[in-house]
């Protein structure tokens, strides 16, 4: 006899998809997935393992938010969702959109150095294009207007690392104490007190450990350990191999973001030593 017994109702019923209590807007390499990834080791924490692209996608917000929370994983209701879409972060609508969703969804924003972020972009396209079989031009061609040797603020790798700018938008809707800004270069290095910070921000006890995060020589970065079976580190995609970089553009880099870099950590209160 063919059982008529539904996934449903094997599934324990008090399993439901839970709008995101917290989304990592961005910024696109800064290193939102292995924050993601990271976060999800948290007990209290489960993940979306896609990015949704809901917010900045005009055809996917049109399908409306029950489709967004069919996206999302089960989980018990004592758990909080995050999910990660780092366009989010410099797309102009986005910040209406969640704000109509949820007006008191906490907001994480993982940034590097700016230079540093834009070249990982930069290094991702490129790599992209030679996929391709394309040539592409370099980086300080691209960074730098030609005619009037000015950094080029039509690049999009450096649009996308003048943070105050974008954050500015998103601070017409969201009060700042809703944003926590998470240092994406301390996150490489020693991920562990960023996670603490993390897990303070989102109201979480303290759960992720030294345990869970092991440095893999190998593999040039920590991996995460779930448990004495299974532990995992991120896909080679992540930590590229940056080209070198012109120091007299670098140079002029610097003194091009300075005064962002500047505003940014008055607006967040949270300083970086970036040059
Ligand atoms: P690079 O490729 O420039 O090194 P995103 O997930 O936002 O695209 O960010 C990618 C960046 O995450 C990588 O940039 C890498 O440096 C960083 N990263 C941080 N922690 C990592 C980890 N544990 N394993 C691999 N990459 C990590």
């Amino acid at each position: 006899r063919r059982s008529n017994v539904t996934k449903e109702q094997i599934r324990p019923h008090t399993l439901v998809q839970q709008l995101p209590r917290a989304i990592i807007i961005g910024v696109r390499k800064g290193g939102t997935r292995a924050l993601l990834e990271m976060l999800n080791l948290h007990p209290a924490v489960v993940k979306a393992s896609q990015e949704i692209h809901f917010f900045d996608n005009d055809k996917n917000y049109a399908r409306g938010i029950e489709w967004y929370r069919e996206k999302m994983p089960f989980s018990f209701p004592h758990q909080i969702t995050i999910e990660k879409s780092p366009a989010y972060f410099i797309t102009e609508e986005v910040p209406e959109r969640i704000f109509k969703m949820n007006s008191s969804i906490k907001l994480l924003i993982i940034v590097r150095e700016p230079i540093t972020r834009a070249v990982s972009d930069y290094t991702q396209v490129l790599e992209g294009k030679e996929r391709k079989n394309k040539t592409y031009h370099k980086f300080e061609k691209l960074a730098v207007d030609s005619n009037t040797c000015e950094v080029n603020t039509k690049y999009k790798a450096v649009r996308t690392s003048i943070y105050t700018k974008h954050l500015e938008r998103w601070l017409k809707y969201f009060p700042v104490e809703q944003f926590h800004v998470v240092d994406g270069d301390r996150l490489i290095t020693d991920p562990l007190p960023e996670l603490q910070l993390v897990e303070h921000f989102l109201n979480l006890p303290s759960r992720i450990s030294q345990y869970n995060l092991y440095f893999n020589i190998t593999r040039g970065f920590y991996c995460l350990r779930f448990n004495f079976v299974f532990s995992k580190c991120l896909a080679g995609s992540k930590g590229r191999i940056h080209p070198e970089v012109d120091s007299a553009v670098v140079t002029k880099l610097q003194k091009f973001f300075h005064p962002f870099n500047q505003k940014f950590y008055q607006i967040t209160g949270r300083t970086f030593s970036w040059p």
